[in-house]
């Protein structure tokens, strides 16, 4: 039964394990839980059982999509409230979800994304133009800022202004983005809660959090309104795809509060995300500047980069995929059993949901090697890790349900790093570990770096 499964020391009647949660840091936590009690493991409070997988054989076991599904619980039942049935939080079973799925694969592929390119490429200028006259860099904030660019100007054609130029700026940007950062603590640390406490917060927050998410939405919406109204039918970007395209099994086009919802997901889901990829990557590169030198002088040209210099960059690419090993901004999904399923010796039965903790999975030393805990980025160059490979890595989910921006952030971190690193040289403003805090996702506190001119160097 699952109440063998072992547990953290501590465990006290009815309450459970409260004693070793933590709230602050719930998933690093878990991965040390991992360390200690093995590669399936749970945790309980006040009765709700949380099954725990961190071995990467077993983590491994749950991506088979014949067993194992992708379960809607913890944070992203939560976040059904602001993004309603947009991909990320819509049901498998929603007819809107295959839909919505068929009509924006394409836009999402690799090919898509020489469309986007130049759209990420003018974020990455506007981001470089920003160091060279402020040369002490807030990462946080200027990740924050250019991620939420890329997806404005590349998804929808809108400027967010949050990179110094105001021109043709969105009305209201920072009134939403204080409301999305809200919404989405809150769905995160909601699923931390005990469950008493969790419910009275809920209830005095309910009307705060009702108002951020009436921002969302009528920011989102106003974007919508003036793409009808501008009359502009081109489907050069997701908006346009959006509105314009028939899903080619029904025919049918995605309904606008649909689309609104989509256009939120992409929103939240695209920026939190590839900004805390970027903060760890920029974290090791003005950590270790030789490797950063190294890449700089043998992988980049510093003349604009094009579509086919990124998707060629097989340096930053592996830098990129170690990041996401280590520090997997989602640092772990949901699997839920399809039929009775034995998982380490133990019984998972139909209907039971586990936790894949990824975080800890992607650096078992069983697989990955007794150094799974360094950074070294080589990894990913000598070797093509791959599904089969028995090295688990799934820093983008799995199955129907896994990620459909990989394409995108990759693209867009490669080509944000590509650039920055060929014409900067960074340092941290202040040495230091690499401290996660959790949020919506695993991201780094915010630190500072120092950004000098390559050129001015020579
Ligand atoms: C789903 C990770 C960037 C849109 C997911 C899932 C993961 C993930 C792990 C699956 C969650 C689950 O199974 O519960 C990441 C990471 C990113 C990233 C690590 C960046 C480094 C993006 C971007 C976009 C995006 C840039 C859009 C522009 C989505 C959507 C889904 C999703 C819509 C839900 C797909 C579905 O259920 O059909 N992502 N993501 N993500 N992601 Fe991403």
């Amino acid at each position: 039964p699952l109440s063998a499964l072992p547990h953290p020391p501590g465990r006290i009647p009815i309450l459970g394990d409260v004693r070793s949660a933590d709230r602050r840091r719930p998933t690093q936590h878990e991965a040390e839980l991992a360390l200690r009690l093995g590669p399936v493991f749970q945790r309980e409070l006040l009765g709700n059982r949380l099954v725990v997988v961190g071995g990467a054989d077993l983590a491994n076991q749950t991506l088979d999509e014949r067993s194992w599904g992708r379960a809607l619980v913890g944070p992203l039942a939560q976040l059904r409230e602001l993004a309603g049935a947009g991909l990320f939080t819509a049901r498998s079973k929603d007819p809107l979800w295959g839909q919505a799925r068929r009509i924006l694969t394409p836009g999402f592929s690799q090919s898509a994304m020489r469309i986007y390119h130049d759209a990420m490429a003018s974020v990455a200028d506007d981001l470089a133009a920003k160091w060279a006259t402020s040369p002490v860099v807030d990462v946080h904030q200027d990740m924050t800022s250019a991620t939420l660019e890329v997806i404005g100007r590349a998804g929808f054609s809108c400027r967010m202004g949050l990179l110094g130029r105001q021109d043709g700026a969105a009305e209201g940007t920072e009134q939403f983005l204080d409301s999305l950062g809200r919404v989405l603590v809150w769905a995160s640390e909601s699923t931390n809660d005990v469950p008493i406490v969790g419910t009275v917060r809920e209830f005095l927050g309910a009307r705060r959090r009702n108002a951020d998410i009436a921002v969302c939405r009528n920011f989102v919406q106003r974007i919508i309104e003036s793409r009808l109204q501008s009359g502009d039918h081109g489907n050069t970007d997701l908006l346009g795809l959006m509105l314009e395209t028939e899903d080619p099994d029904t025919g049918d086009r995605l309904p606008l509060h649909n689309v609104t919802d989509q256009v939120l997901t992409f929103l939240a889901a695209g920026h939190e995300t590839t900004a805390a990829l970027m903060e760890v990557a920029l974290y090791h590169l003005a950590a270790e500047p030789i490797s950063a030198d190294r890449i700089a002088e043998t992988e980049l040209d510093p003349a604009p980069l094009t579509y086919e210099g990124v998707v060629k960059s097989r340096q930053i690419r592996a830098y990129v995929n170690e990041c996401l090993r280590l520090w997997p901004p989602a640092p772990g999904f949901f699997r839920v059993a399809r039929t009775d399923q034995e998982l380490g010796g133990y019984h998972i039965p139909s209907g039971r949901g586990v936790f894949v903790l990824a975080l800890a999975a992607q650096r078992d030393t069983a697989v990955w090697g007794p150094d799974a805990h360094r950074f070294r980025a080589d990894r990913f160059t000598a070797e093509r890790i791959t599904a089969g490979s028995g090295k688990f890595f799934s820093p983008w989910g799995a199955g129907p349900r896994s990620c459909i921006g990989r394409q995108f952030a990759m693209h867009e971190a490669s080509l944000l790093l590509a650039t920055l690193l060929s014409r900067f040289r960074f340092r941290l403003e202040k040495s230091g570990e690499l401290v996660m805090r959790e949020r919506a996702t695993l991201r780094p506190e915010p630190f500072r770096i120092v950004a000098t001119p390559r050129k001015s160097e020579r």
